[in-house]
């Protein structure tokens, strides 16, 4: 067991403003699964990824990761924790558009501990497996947004996380691009990487070994 949701609410604001974003979403997240999240725009995709990635805390219930209780852990445990164990690639990327590609692909890897030969090799290898082997020294600001993306998810590779959150990772992106993405992530899962993403495109269903549908801040439906 890498992560465990339990019975999870979330409300966002107060009064006319409040959202209860969950509603009560159970979900266990064992080491290895592939797990692919679908569902209409406002049902809970994108704060469920957040609880499970401990950037947000729920409103109600209990969330676990490896085996600790995530309320339990002060903020800048979590912190460690996070830039340690889980890799991000979320809706709006937030690149460094000064700096090239691959210098934001390493940005991850300041936080660490030497090995910055390997890891510049690693960060060259995944941007050519997603198609952007030609652009490792252009300034990010002058890419586009689907090449954008594409350097996001690298970074959020790069430090070889025990699972990966990547939110709609193929969003900005064409077919082709799409597939390379969905390729790498098959790949990293095979290599025992965890892995849960959002997506509205259910040709990617057949890539993930769990399959949930959310409506209405719920899990509706187990669609694999
Ligand atoms: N920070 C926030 N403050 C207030 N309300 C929020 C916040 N984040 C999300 N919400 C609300 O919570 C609900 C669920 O939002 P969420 O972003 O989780 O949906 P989603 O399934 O990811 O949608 P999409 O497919 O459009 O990305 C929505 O009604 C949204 O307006
Ligand atoms: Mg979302």
């Amino acid at each position: 067991m890498i992560a465990k949701v339990i019975n999870v609410t979330k409300v966002y604001g107060s009064g006319q403003a409040r959202t209860e974003a969950l509603k009560g979403v159970s979900l266990d997240i064992n080491e290895g699964d592939y797990i692919g999240i679908m569902g209409a725009s406002g049902s809970g995709k994108t704060t469920l990824l957040s609880i499970i990635g401990c950037l947000i805390k729920p409103s109600d219930g209990e969330v676990y990761f490896d085996k600790r209780r995530v309320r339990d852990i002060s903020d800048i445990e979590l912190s460690r924790l996070r830039g340690r164990e889980i890799g991000f690639v979320f809706q709006f990327t937030d690149l460094l558009g000064n700096l090239t590609v691959l210098e934001n692909v390493l940005v991850p890897v300041l936080f660490h501990d030497g090995q910055i030969a390997e890891k510049k090799k690693y960060a060259v290898q995944l941007l050519e497996k997603l198609g952007l082997g030609y652009t490792l020294n252009t300034r990010v600001r002058a890419l586009s947004g689907g090449e954008r993306q594409r350097v996001a998810i690298a970074r959020s590779l790069i430090n070889r996380p025990r699972i990966l959150l990547a939110d709609e990772p193929t969003g900005d992106l064409d077919d082709a691009a799409s597939e390379r993405i969905m390729a790498l992530f098959s790949s990293v899962s095979a290599a025992g990487t965890t892995i849960v993403f959002v997506t509205h495109n259910k040709a990617f269903v057949k890539y993930a070994s769990n399959v949930y549908e959310m409506g209405d801040g719920r899990i509706q439906r187990i669609l694999k």
